[in-house]
Formats: structure tokens, sequence, C-alpha cells
């Protein structure tokens, strides 16, 4: 428990499960009133229920970030729920498929651009928006290594995380002057469902070893250090920090 957070109030996308279950534990233990959002009710309010038994605030809204009416509609419904938005966690994703680019069809490459690009825009637009109507905030994107540099049988997904990063770059500028700081995460390979389904799909091609060989560090990021890493990015503390993506993924990126 500290205290980073104390008397804010905002939002977590894909919070049902891995990185952002982990977020929303992390900003209510560091104070904050947390909005739980998922496409998943189940998974949402399991999250829900794990802040509460710490005596954390959260409510869950249940969202699905490719749509962009139901980003506003999460947005309203933090405001009208907790009276502000200070902070917003940006995180739901999917991985898509693995195969090379010559293999993938446009409806994979659109779902994948949906789920983790528009997502992303529809929510800085709709949450700059509340913001600059409050005096500020801070928001954080996820991105991913796969935003950062080349992963090999993954376009869709490389393409959408870089796309974050400009996003973020882009946001960060249009809004400094509103007091919005915008941030992004660039996790590494971290153990979550996420992680666990890239092991299962590439089962027998020697992909976890080379994962695994790749990290400096030795083993993968927990939830927690992804978690951690945004809320501080939303703190005080980082009050100068704005248009950055922040390798979380134990010296991968900087081995490439
Ligand atoms: N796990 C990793 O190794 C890793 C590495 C780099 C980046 N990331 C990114 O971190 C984020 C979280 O990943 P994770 O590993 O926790 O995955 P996860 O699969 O454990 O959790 C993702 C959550 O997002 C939700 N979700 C999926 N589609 C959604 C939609 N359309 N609308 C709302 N919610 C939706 C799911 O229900 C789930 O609860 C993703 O953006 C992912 O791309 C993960």
């Amino acid at each position: 428990m500290n205290n980073l957070m104390q008397d804010k109030a905002g939002l977590v996308t894909g919070a049902g499960s891995g990185i952002g279950r982990a977020g929303a534990l992390a900003f209510a233990r560091a104070g904050a009133n947390v909005i739980v959002s998922d496409i998943s009710d189940d998974s949402g309010l399991e999250t829900v229920r794990l802040i509460e038994a710490e005596g954390g605030a959260a409510t869950f809204v249940r969202c699905d970030v490719s749509d962009e009416t139901q980003v506003a509609h999460l947005v309203d419904a933090t405001v009208s729920t907790y009276g502000q938005l200070d902070f917003a966690f940006n995180n739901a994703g999917y991985n898509g498929v693995f195969a090379p680019v010559g293999e993938i069809d446009a409806a994979t490459f659109d779902r994948v651009m949906k789920i983790n690009l528009y997502s992303t825009f529809y929510c800085l637009k709709h949450q700059v928006t509340a913001m600059v109507d409050s005096g500020g905030g801070a928001i954080v994107n996820t991105s991913s290594a796969a935003g950062v540099v080349g992963v090999a049988n993954n376009a869709p997904y490389n393409a959408a995380k870089h796309g974050i990063v400009g996003l973020t770059r882009n946001t960060a500028l249009d809004y400094a002057k509103h007091g919005i700081r915008v941030n992004a995460i660039a996790p590494g390979a971290t153990s979550s469902p996420m992680m666990s389904n890239a092991f299962d799909q590439n089962e027998g091609t020697g992909f976890r070893e080379s994962v695994l060989a790749a990290i400096p560090m030795g083993k993968l990021s927990e939830p927690e250090d992804q978690a951690n890493a945004a809320v501080w990015l939303c703190s005080d503390q980082a009050r100068m920090i704005t248009g950055v993506t922040l390798s979380v993924d134990g010296g991968y990126v900087s081995g490439r």
C-alpha cells in the first residue's frame, strides 16, 4: 500500500486478466478509486471482488474497446461514478495469430488493429476531452516490446503496437499545455494468459526457449512489474514525464 494515487479516480481497460488486473489492483492499493473495465463481465467482476477484499474501491463497467460508442460510455461512467477522470490505463489488447505477413488475411489484420490501435485512439480521444474539462490528468497506454522492435510472424500486432507509440507521442504534444501527460509502457514477455496462449500457439517451435534466451535478466516479467510502472507514470512523481514509452522487459529491447 502506498499513497501515490490518493484521492484520484480513473479507469483500467482489459482489467479482467493479467496486466490489467494487476494494474487495477495496484491503482487501488495506491489509494485510487478504480473503474475496472473489460469485455468479460465475469473476469472484470472478479477483479472488483479482489480489490474490495483488500479494502479498496472499484466499480465494473463493461466495455469492448474496439467500439467507440462503448469507450465514450466508459469515460462518461467514470466521471459520473467518481466525479473525475484523473488517470487512465489503456491496456486491453489482443496478440492475434502467429504467421508470416503473406499468410495473414485482411480481416485478421483489421481485428488486431481495432482491438489494439483504434481502441487506443478512441480511449485517448474521449479521455483527453474529459481531462481538459477538469484541468488535467495522466494516461498510460500499453504498447509492447513489439511496439519498439520487430518481432517475426506477428505483423498486425507489431504494426498496431508501433502505432500506439506514435499515438502516445502525438497526444502528449497535443495536450501538454492542458496539463495532460500521456506515456506508454512497452512490456516484454510477461507471465499472463496472453503469453501462455502465445507459447501454446508456438509449441514445439522453440519459441518459448528463444523468448527466455533473449531476456538479459533471464526471466519473464510479472504483471505487477507492468502495473507498478503504470501507476508511477500516472503519479505526480512522474510530473515532468510525457510522450515516453517505458520498456519494462528485463533488458530485452536493449539487447536488440
Ligand atoms: N503478456 C505479455 O507478454 C505482453 C507483452 C507485451 C504487451 N502486452 C500487452 O499487455 C496488455 C495486456 O495483456 P495481458 O498479457 O494482460 O493479456 P490477457 O489476455 O491476460 O488480458 C487481456 C484482457 O483484455 C481483455 N480484452 C480483450 N479484448 C478486449 C476488448 N475488445 N475490449 C475490452 N477488453 C478486452 C480480455 O478480456 C482480458 O481480460 C495487452 O495490450 C497486450 O498486448 C502483453
